[in-house]
């Protein structure tokens, strides 16, 4: 018998006034989203003011509207506002644009290349910990921001990003994504243009933002190739027309680029090492483990790339902890065209909503969801488990392109902290989410540090 789609009935979730949809998602997005798929199943819907959104909670789905149903979707609302940021980079641009960019950025991120960054980030790393002393207090998050900001300076623009710059372009960062709040509301293109405080400082981030990577492509025209980004990007032609200058891309688009991956390449790395030497402190037994390991293949130097196969147990912290606090905790889709799913149909103009949050901690893959526990990485159990109950870094052709890269950074600096400190957390350092476009800790991350 033929069974019809749902395709005229709404799927059940929670009634949200005009302003509450709002309210609720500022004040309490993860604990709306887990309490939604939790009571109302793997498709649920609600509003957000104006916006129509579905909130899909099964992997299945994740494959049906990121890798399936790609050509049905484009980057929500939310993501397409980020462009006031970061322009038209990859992360925020669509179609051709995206296609043509993707193309150019692969070279980058080959292998080969990963390798060849590896060895920086473990010197980095190793410098940084040089720093520190037995027994300081120190804020982690800060701490790392910094590194993962140097490290992504030094790998993919060939050249020592100043302290003092690296403090700066964190600082602008933070600035313009504390207002990101604003672009959930309606009419923000208008709100943005008044004299406000607010607006102010967000124009005052971007303008220095700017300068230092405007800074850095001067550096670069000057210095010639390198082999690197910024040089790739300098010397990319194409046949695409649109605004290139004599075939190249202009400095506006070097720019988009450049601060996409300044910001990708950074934050979400430095965030899911906070969050592991954090979930580390925690579980001293862990911790013993991963020493153990580390002691074993390390043998008292630092780590290379090469080591990576035999880091194992390493691998398996560093992908738990990207379970329980994945950096990118939603995404979301605008469906451009009707979307069958899971027996409705969603409608176009609707926000197709996957959270790494919420997927994550389903305890139909993962049983005591909120215990960490690496074990969970054995091959065994990862087969046992649907593809998609793990997207930490997306999937289809938007799929992060600096998944190698991260995986790469995330294990190596983790290692060679690991090898030589721990962390207890400072008594009174409130533990809280902030989410954001990624997941921060709210409070920073203030720890007592211990030589090993
Ligand atoms: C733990 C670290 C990281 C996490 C969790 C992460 C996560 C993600 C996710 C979920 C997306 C897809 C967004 C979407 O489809 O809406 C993405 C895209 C992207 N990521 Fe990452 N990322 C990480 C590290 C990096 C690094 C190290 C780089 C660069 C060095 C990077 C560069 C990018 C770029 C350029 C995109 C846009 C790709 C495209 O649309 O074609 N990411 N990332």
């Amino acid at each position: 018998m033929k069974t019809e789609p749902r395709a005229l009935a709404r799927p059940p979730g929670p009634q949200l006034g005009f302003l509450r949809g709002f309210r609720t998602f500022r004040r309490d997005a993860l604990g709306f989203l887990l309490h939604t798929a939790r009571t109302y199943g793997d498709v649920a819907w609600f509003r957000v003011g104006p916006f129509d959104i579905y909130l899909l909670s099964h992997p299945d789905h994740v494959r049906d509207v990121l890798v399936a149903g790609h050509h049905a979707v484009t980057k929500s609302r939310v993501l397409q506002e980020a462009r006031r940021i970061l322009g038209d980079g990859l992360l925020t641009s669509e179609g051709n644009t995206h296609k043509r960019n993707r193309r150019l950025l692969q070279p980058v991120f080959h292998h080969q290349r990963i390798v060849e960054y590896g060895e920086v980030m473990a010197v980095y790393a190793a410098r940084a910990s040089e720093r520190w002393r037995d027994g300081q207090e120190l804020d982690l998050h800060e701490e790392l921001m910094a590194l993962t900001l140097a490290i992504v300076g030094k790998t993919l623009f060939g050249t020592d990003v100043e302290e003092a710059d690296a403090q700066r372009v964190a600082g602008s960062l933070r600035t313009m994504f504390d207002m990101y709040d604003r672009f959930f509301m309606p009419f923000a293109e208008h709100l943005e243009r008044l004299p406000l405080p607010a607006n102010r400082r967000f124009w005052q981030a971007k303008a220095s933002l700017d300068e230092v990577i405007f800074g850095l492509i001067r550096d670069r025209r000057a210095d010639g190739d390198r082999g690197d980004l910024l040089s790739m990007l300098l010397a990319a032609r194409d046949d695409g027309g649109g605004q290139e200058t004599n075939g190249g891309m202009s400095d506006r688009q070097i720019r988009d680029e450049a601060t996409t991956i300044f910001l990708a390449g950074h934050e979400t790395t430095s965030i899911a090492l906070t969050w592991t030497f954090y979930l580390l402190s925690q579980s001293r037994e862990v911790e013993e483990r991963l020493h153990r390991e580390l002691d074993e293949v390390l043998d008292d130097r630092i780590p290379r790339p090469s080591d990576l196969p035999r880091l194992e147990f390493t691998r398996r912290v560093f992908s738990e902890s990207l379970r329980l606090y994945p950096p990118a905790w939603t995404m979301g889709r605008s469906v451009a065209a009707d979307l069958p799913l899971g027996g409705y149909v969603i409608p176009a103009g609707a926000t197709a909503l996957l959270s790494q949050y919420v997927i994550h901690h389903d305890p139909r893959w993962y049983p005591d969801p909120w215990r960490f526990d690496p074990d969970r990485w054995e091959p065994a159990a990862v087969a046992a488990r649907p593809k998609y109950s793990f997207f930490p870094f997306g999937a289809g052709p938007r799929m992060c392109i600096g998944e190698d890269f991260a995986w790469m950074e995330g294990m190596l600096v983790l290692a060679t902290i690991a090898r030589e400190w721990q962390f207890g957390l400072l008594p009174g350092q409130v533990i809280d989410l902030q989410p954001r476009i990624t997941l921060r800790p709210k409070y920073g991350m203030r720890m007592r540090l211990e030589r090993r």
